[in-house]
């Protein structure tokens, strides 16, 4: 098991008071750091909070904010549902395809990006709609998709230094 990933289940465990009850804390935390739940992650908490794995994917399963997968850091949606379709949904949804090189479920090789597909997100009169990270684009084209994701992928590098 990679000693740095035991190292921060174990620092996360011990902010919680290493409680069983704080369990969807520690996931929350534990996502917070990998962006998904990495089963290494989720092997060492189980022994190191004396908790079955079935209780701990319960959890993780049950609560869809809980990703097993990995995921990329900013997630973007893209609403298919009537309203948004008959706007040109499906336009968009192929601009962000083939801009980041992915499928709807698929994240991108430098784990930037998640691309999801929903019906409705209940804001129809401003569609089609994008959805990035929590944020709305409303009344999209597939002309402003490469802008917002620059301003995304600018963020990060100045983040970073
Ligand atoms: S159909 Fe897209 S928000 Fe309702």
């Amino acid at each position: 098991m990679d000693p740095e990933v035991m190292d921060k289940v174990e620092k996360i465990v011990d902010k919680y008071k290493r409680k069983k009850s704080a369990l969807i804390g520690i996931l929350q935390d534990i996502q917070a750091e990998y962006n998904y739940l990495p089963k290494e992650a989720l092997l060492h908490l189980g022994k190191s909070l004396g908790v079955s794995l079935i209780q701990i994917y319960g959890i993780a399963t049950f609560y869809k904010s809980f990703s097993l997968e990995p995921r990329g850091k900013y997630l973007i949606n893209i609403c298919l549902g009537t309203a948004c379709h008959v706007r040109g949904a499906v336009r968009i949804l192929e601009k962000v395809e083939r801009s980041l090189d992915i499928k709807p479920g698929q994240t991108t090789k430098d784990s930037m990006f998640t691309l999801e597909t929903v019906n409705c997100l209940g804001a129809c009169a401003l569609g089609p709609l994008m959805v990035v990270d929590g944020e709305y684009f409303g009344k999209m084209t597939s002309a402003k998709v490469d802008k917002i994701l620059k301003t995304y992928k600018n963020n990060e590098k100045n983040q970073n230094g």
